[in-house]
């Protein structure tokens, strides 16, 4: 099987969404959307690029079941496995290519995290929204969350990864980003705009797509209410929530 960037990154990814502010926003914008998603207990749910797992475990806490990750990375299921083996939660994790998902079930709710921005041309993006509509119940929604565009991208700080080149070309331009681990690691992905991300959703079927405002956590010892305020000026993600009609 070929060998993917995440496959590299591996566990430094894991320790990375720990540390980063941007991520714990993600989590709490995301719980929110699945709240507005109605009781999960019992319903199926499919987490796409689950990595190793956080997002899944979200869902299985909701109440969800069954649920599901996929992800392309064999070391990230790899590492999704071994957390459900420490800590289970029911949870059957796949490797598989979200432009090329098979159907796996009716799901009331697909999670797709960091998944569209890795989509190198217009046709893979189009193609993985297709998967994970043909995934969904006919009024399941899908929840994914997708980076921002903005200088912001140039800083370091406490959010968790900054751009090292932009590098112009093909439909989009790759990202050379790197996590900001010790040592730093790097990896790459597309920067699509969110008309690119509305207009492959459209294209694919889905009939509602609307944008989420980015959430907050309360302050904590590790962020202030300062530091939110100023990360609600240009939050580094946006969640985008697509239904079926
Ligand atoms: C930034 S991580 C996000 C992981 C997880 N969704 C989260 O938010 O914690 C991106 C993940 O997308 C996966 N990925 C990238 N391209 C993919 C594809 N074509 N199909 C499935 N997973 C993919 C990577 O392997 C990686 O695990």
């Amino acid at each position: 099987m070929k060998k993917t960037q995440y496959d590299v990154i591996g566990r430094r990814y894991a320790e990375m969404k720990e540390n980063a502010a941007f991520c714990v926003a993600d989590s709490y914008t995301l719980l929110d959307a699945l709240r507005a998603c109605g009781d999960l207990r019992g319903r199926p749910a499919l987490d796409v690029a689950c990595g190793h797992g956080d997002i899944s475990r979200l869902l299985a806490g909701r109440g969800a079941a069954p649920v599901i990750g996929v992800d392309v990375s064999a070391e990230m299921v790899r590492l999704a496995r071994a957390l459900e083996r420490q800590d289970p939660r029911g949870i059957q994790y796949l490797v598989a290519d979200a432009a090329e998902l098979p159907v796996l079930g009716s799901f009331a709710v697909a999670t797709a995290s960091y998944l569209f921005n890795y989509a190198p041309t217009r046709a893979v993006k189009r193609a993985m929204f297709a998967a994970v509509r043909a995934n969904l119940a006919p009024d399941g929604t899908l929840l994914a969350v997708v980076p921002n565009t903005g200088p912001f991208l140039e800083e370091a700080g406490a959010t968790g990864a900054r751009l090292v080149e932009r590098v112009p070309g093909g439909e989009a331009p790759l990202m050379r980003m790197e996590f900001l681990s010790d040592p730093p690691v790097p990896f790459a992905y597309y920067e699509w705009q969110r008309a690119d991300y509305e207009q492959a959703a459209r294209e694919a079927g889905f009939g509602t797509v609307r944008w989420q405002s980015t959430r907050t956590p309360p302050p904590d010892e590790r962020w202030s209410t300062a530091f939110w305020a100023d990360y609600q000026q240009a939050p580094r993600s946006s969640l985008m929530i697509c239904r079926q009609p």
